[in-house]
């Protein structure tokens, strides 16, 4: 039965930690997946995380299912923590899902039930799993113009264009920020026009938001997701907490839709629940009974708030300790682009034959794209990784 199987290739992103791994050379760097990464190049647990799984052990007193939805206490905090009080809450849902991904798949099959030929429009370029996740699970996708490789800027002019031309009713997939692959956001002047465009020409906004809080913080971050829930009749919202909590294998994601009624909600979370129910069952519900307890405790809440703020202002501070390097190593190249983008990624901007020479030659692992995650870069490794790049260039 299995016979017919031939191997695949390693997944684009996934299947550079082993090769990491496997690398024995001990001054290499990993630029790779999209994980932090402290001063020491550790992935560790918050310390808030910590706490609230001690005072979990402590308290929780079963292990029962909770449903498909899973914890509601968890729903209705990651509810108020992405949409504040923009939305109105008749009209809105939100369930508790594995990571961000399985959102976006749950999101896939109840579009696609919805409507069988649903197509969804991407950034061009997007998240690397976003076309495999979503067009295997049968939606079609199509591109819309973001990102300009020449110049290295995002181009706000460009994807209002294509946006013009997407059917009514076509489903539009936005990064509420941090973009990723490029680190590059629109400003919120540049999200209203883009909304405009979205209301005028009847699209359904869906809206990825896997950094929250990575970007400037968690409110101004969410900016579109509120902006557009005071807008639109109906929108889906995909998040999740594997950046901004450090869960990322427990997997901690949430689904949120806005529908424009009552009676099309009901029927919504009814599909939603059998998509759920036939797929997974019910999502995991460790690391987001912790996230739950984070947010509804204020003193554990402004806990987090501080930990995400030194994460984000590490990542500032290792783009521009990369720009300074670069600057040093190659005077001759502009890598002012760098600093323009938030979050953990951007475009390096050099060939994939350059990346696979910083590879072989270096141990210096990013996307084939040159798409690195400024995580992996540490005040020890900086001169290392300048000088590297330079040998290539
Ligand atoms: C990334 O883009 O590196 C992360 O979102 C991890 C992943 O699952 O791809």
């Amino acid at each position: 039965m299995f016979e017919p199987l031939q191997p695949l290739p390693a997944d684009s992103i996934l299947g550079l930690i082993a090769e990491y791994r496997d690398d024995p050379r001990a001054n290499k760097i990993d630029l790779g997946v999209g994980v932090y990464r402290n001063g020491l190049g550790e992935t560790p647990i918050l310390d808030v995380v910590k706490m609230a799984e001690g005072q979990l052990v402590d308290t929780q007193t079963s292990k029962a299912y909770l449903g498909t939805a899973g914890n509601p206490a968890f729903n209705a905090v990651m509810q108020q923590l992405i949409f504040a009080d923009s939305g109105s809450i008749e009209r809105m849902t939100t369930l508790q899902t594995p990571g961000g991904s399985g959102s976006l798949r749950v999101a896939a099959s109840v579009l696609l039930r919805c409507n069988e030929r649903a197509t969804v429009w991407v950034s061009e370029p997007t998240w690397g799993n976003h076309v495999p996740l979503l067009g295997g699970a049968g939606v079609t996708l199509k591109p819309y113009a973001y990102y300009d490789s020449g110049r290295r800027v995002f181009r706000v002019d460009a994807m209002l264009e294509s946006l013009q031309a997407v059917p009514k009713g076509d489903v539009v997939l936005l990064h509420a920020c941090c973009h990723n692959p490029t680190g590059l956001d629109p400003t919120d002047a540049q999200w209203r026009e883009i909304c405009d465009v979205i209301v005028e020409r009847e699209l359904v906004p869906f809206i990825d938001m896997a950094y929250q809080g990575l970007a400037a913080d968690v409110d101004t971050d969410a900016f579109v997701i509120r902006h557009l829930a005071g807008n639109v009749p109906e929108m889906i919202v995909s998040s999740s907490c594997s950046k901004n909590f450090g869960l990322y294998r427990d997997r901690v994601g949430t689904l949120s839709f806005l529908s424009a009624d009552g009676r099309t909600l009901r029927a919504l979370q009814s599909h939603a629940s059998q998509v759920v129910r036939t797929m997974y069952s019910m999502p995991p519900d460790h690391g987001a009974a912790a996230v739950s307890m984070i947010l509804n405790d204020p003193g554990l809440r402004g806990q987090w708030l501080d930990e995400l703020n030194t994460m984000r202002k590490r990542l500032v501070e290792m783009r521009t300790l990369l720009c300074g390097g670069l600057q040093k190593s190659v005077p001759n190249h502009d890598f002012s682009h760098l600093e323009q983008a938030n979050g953990m990624f951007c475009f390096l901007g050099v060939s994939p034959e350059q990346v696979n020479r910083l590879k072989s030659e270096f141990g210096i692992y990013m996307l084939v794209s040159s798409r690195i995650n400024v995580a992996g870069i540490t005040a020890v490794n900086v001169e290392y990784l300048t000088d590297s790049i330079a040998a290539v260039l």
